[in-house]
């Protein structure tokens, strides 16, 4: 009886070196990988994290181990916990998210269950995709940009509520966003660029809560190969096309549901698609590319473009019908310079939001807020959020004078000063630098002409006898703000 006790007892501290050598081993193996690992359980409590993960993110390991990811997130320490949204979601989620160290990391998160079906663990994998950003910039690769579709809900985009003014112009503009959202009519929004109208088509759909936990996909129409619109919003059969995946594809319209479609740069809509669009918003409904089964279209369709429609039509680019159609539901943003009020209310806004996330107490001197009133903000509220951050960036803890703001200003205005580049190449002479720079100078100073000369993006791709999609790309890598 004893011995076979003693052996019963003696099997379990077996058993449970074993198991303590599988969970050193486990370690062990997770700390060599260079991936970052970070577990954490049901609750979104941080079990584990690995090494990798602390020099990916340049984080502390006390700092994490035991608190929940939404209170590091409302803490800005994990400010796009990838855990939490996999919680919140119950799904796989990936992000990318920037870290401290300047690492532009992808995470892709995933949900375990147990048998029941519970949720007891979420796990992230971090891989970090600087570098090969960076090669695929310098490759000239055509990259799935974030900006060209959006399928998930941005955590940044679910912020978005319907913003207070104190302009009655725009508390009208607000109020009649606000009915148009209880209605499933179709909006267009127009604007100059930076003017909100992204941030009001997310407040649009977040306004209802029924709304809110649906889809909102945004499609760049000027950012989409002409060539691939169709397949990406319609889907195809199998077989539809050389290349087409077995089985077909949803396309952006099925993948809506309920939810909204947000056709961002509208004015890009090649025209041949147009037709096809104004179909689907008058029938309801529409086909595969390939298919000869109806799907109907339930979801609602906020249209935003800083080109001038009615221009358009009058020059051909956009289909008259399409324009009256979407135009029903106008929603006209003006130039930030037209509603000077809520210039100190943003200015305030932002300057709290980028002091928390910096870590700061930056703030101006009055001549300064006065001058600031009195900037015509040719970039709107894009330039204004800039400029905040900016001066969050540099400041050296004294409210920032009249003098510093003109010249953090003027750094923002040369982005836009074409006058600072050189006028010919011959030009171009030894002060600009390197070959490489004077070359990317000269390049980015023939893509402004270009696109502010045509009335679209896809135009100004077209007359430089380029891809949309290269345009875009460097529009993006040179900065260029129009
Ligand atoms: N009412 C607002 N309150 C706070 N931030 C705003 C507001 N409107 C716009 N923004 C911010 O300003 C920037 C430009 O807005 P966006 O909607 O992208 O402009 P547009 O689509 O007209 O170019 C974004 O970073 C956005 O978050
Ligand atoms: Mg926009």
């Amino acid at each position: 009886m004893r011995n076979a006790q003693s052996t019963t007892s003696r099997d379990i501290l077996n058993k449970m070196k074993e198991q303590e050598f599988e969970i050193y081993s486990l370690r062990e193996m997770m700390n060599k990988l260079q991936e970052g690992i970070y577990i954490t359980d049901g609750r979104g409590v941080t079990l584990y994290v690995n090494n990798a993960f602390i020099n990916l993110s340049g984080l502390n390991r006390e700092d994490l181990m035991g608190k929940r990811v939404y209170d590091l997130r409302d803490e800005n320490i994990l400010p796009t916990s990838c855990c939490a949204r996999v919680i919140e979601t119950k799904q796989a989620v990936s992000t990318i998210n920037n870290y401290y160290h300047g690492q532009k990391c992808l995470v892709s998160g995933s949900p375990i269950f147990d048998h029941s079906g519970k949720l007891i663990r979420t796990i992230a994998i971090v891989r970090d995709v600087s570098e090969l950003d960076a090669m695929m910039e310098y490759l000239g690769e055509e990259k799935e940009s974030q900006n060209k579709i959006q399928i998930k809900n941005v955590p940044e985009i679910e912020k978005y509520t319907m913003p207070d003014s104190r302009e009655p112009s725009m508390q009208e503009i607000y109020h009649k966003a606000s009915n148009l959202a209880k209605l499933n009519s179709t909006i267009l929004i127009t604007g100059e660029t930076g003017t909100g109208k992204d941030y009001l088509a997310a407040a649009i759909h977040n306004l209802n809560d029924d709304t809110k936990r649906k889809r909102l996909i945004r499609i760049n129409c000027g950012a989409i190969p002409e060539h691939l619109i169709e397949s990406e919003l319609f889907g195809y059969e199998s077989g539809a096309f050389t290349g087409a995946k077995p089985g077909g594809k949803k396309g952006l319209f099925e993948e809506a549901g309920e939810g909204t479609v947000f056709l961002d740069e509208i004015g890009d809509m090649p025209y041949i698609l147009q037709v096809k669009l104004l179909n689907v918003l008058n029938d309801k409904q529409f086909y595969r590319v390939g298919g000869n089964t109806i799907i109907n279209f339930n979801a609602r369709v906020i249209a935003t473009t800083n080109a001038n429609l009615s221009r358009l039509v009058q020059e051909k680019k956009f289909r008259a019908d399409l324009y009256y159609r979407l135009n029903v539901f106008p929603i006209i943003l003006p130039p930030l310079q037209d509603r000077k009020k809520d210039i100190i209310s943003l200015l305030n806004k932002f300057l709290k939001d980028f002091n928390h996330k910096y870590l700061n107490r930056h703030s101006y001197s009055p001549e300064a807020i006065q001058f600031l009133k009195e900037y015509p903000w040719p970039g709107n509220i894009r330039e204004l959020k800039n400029f905040v951050e900016k001066s969050v960036v540099f400041s050296q803890g004294f409210a920032m004078t009249c003098d510093e703001v003109q010249q953090i200003l003027s750094f923002e205005i040369s982005n836009f000063d074409l006058s600072e580049l050189p006028r010919e190449p011959e030009n171009l002479t030894e002060t600009w630098g390197s070959l490489k720079n004077q070359m990317n100078a000269y390049e980015k100073r023939i893509l402004s002409e270009a696109i502010s000369k045509a009335s679209t993006y896809r135009e100004a791709a077209h007359n430089l006898g380029i891809d949309l999609s290269t345009l875009m790309r460097k529009k993006k890598r040179f900065n260029i703000k129009h």
